[in-house]
């Protein structure tokens, strides 16, 4: 039977009995969720459907493929707390546990009062999820930590006693598979103790549904036209030969942005207009120009794939030049 137990002491989550969550809560928190994002239907699903069997996950997937996204929505939804992690070589074991306040101890020394809660200790008492970003890229004796917490469900801090925790803990981890500088390799035993998503860019259709969402003050008349020249434009940074990895949704959603904002500043209304082409150009540089990454073999510049791009959108291809 599905059930999603409620965070122990805290307000009873939306939907939810306050003790246990029966498959129909999880059924109509997955509705609200889907109700403020654009697709992503199969993951939200998997994603719930592992958390409401009480598992840890691993989100594995490149920038801007909308896991941040749905984790918020999902914890929102259900109530409880999301907490950030940023996996880096400086993500000690004491950064996520917590520390004892050294100026109270000097006063009081050590006690369980003076104890200040990491970031994991938070999310067991309050039963969050803690989103450990780039998880590859902390060291060892931090993913040992977790380890503990994953499969105990409790941790023993010294000083503080045992912290137990609450039924709706989680630890969800992220990581880009296209990242290998400082990055890892995740022992098996790692591996053996989490789900796991692989997440990819959305289809095109919907990536135009996302820049549409989150670009709601272009005009309509601009936007039409615009969103799917911004859209394309971004994808083909993915796929470009020079390029190790391309732009996510957000550099689309910034290139809507910054293109709107120019062509208000230049008068153009209407993307008929013969400045048109070139001022997406130039969004294009500010908004891509800094979120593509190029083959370390390539003899170019990121300015000159954007070049490429462009031209091959807007001059070989003339459906894409002709206005409408
Ligand atoms: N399915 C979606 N529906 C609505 N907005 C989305 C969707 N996917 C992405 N976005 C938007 O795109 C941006 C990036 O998404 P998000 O932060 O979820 O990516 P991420 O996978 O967490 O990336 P990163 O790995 O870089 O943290 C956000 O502005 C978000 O609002
Ligand atoms: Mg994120």
């Amino acid at each position: 039977m599905t059930a999603i137990a409620a965070a122990n002491g805290r307000p009873a989550p939306a939907g939810g009995s306050g003790r246990l969550m029966a498959a129909a809560d999880v059924i109509a928190i997955r509705q609200r969720v889907a109700a403020s994002i654009v697709g992503r239907e199969r993951e939200l699903d998997l994603v719930l459907a592992a958390v409401a069997a009480g598992r840890d996950l691993v989100l594995e997937g490149p920038p801007g493929t909308s896991k941040t996204t749905m984790l918020k929505a999902i914890t929102a939804q259900w109530g409880i707390p999301l907490l950030f992690v940023e996996g880096n070589a400086d993500l000690t074991p004491a950064k996520i546990v917590g520390h004892h306040n050294p100026a109270r101890v000097l006063r009081e020394d050590y006690s369980a009062d003076n104890f200040v809660p990491g970031p994991l200790v938070e999310a067991m008492r309050d039963g969050g999820f803690l989103y450990i970003e780039e998880f590859n890229r902390a060291p060892e004796d931090t993913l040992n930590t977790l380890l503990t917490a994953i499969a105990d469900r409790a941790i023993a801090v010294p000083r503080v006693g045992t912290v137990t925790a609450a039924a709706s803990f989680r630890v969800i981890a992220s990581m880009n598979p296209y990242d290998n500088v400082g990055t890892t390799r995740l022992s098996t035993s790692v591996h053996d103790r989490l789900c796991r998503l692989a997440i990819d860019y959305q289809d095109e259709p919907a990536e135009r549904a996302v820049v549409a969402l989150r670009a709601p003050d272009v005009p309509a008349g601009l936007g039409s036209r615009l969103i799917p020249d911004g859209v394309a434009l971004t994808r083909a940074t993915r796929t470009h030969p020079d390029v190790r990895q391309g732009s996510s949704v957000r550099g689309a959603i910034d290139t809507v942005l910054v293109a709107a904002e120019l062509c208000a500043l230049r008068g153009i209304s209407d993307p008929g207009d013969t400045d048109y082409v070139e001022t997406v150009f130039d969004a294009m540089i500010v908004a891509l120009s800094g979120r593509i990454h190029l083959d370390e073999a390539a003899e170019t510049t990121a300015e000159q794939v954007l070049r490429e791009i462009f031209q091959d959108h807007f001059v070989l291809d003339p459906a894409a030049a002709r206005p409408g």
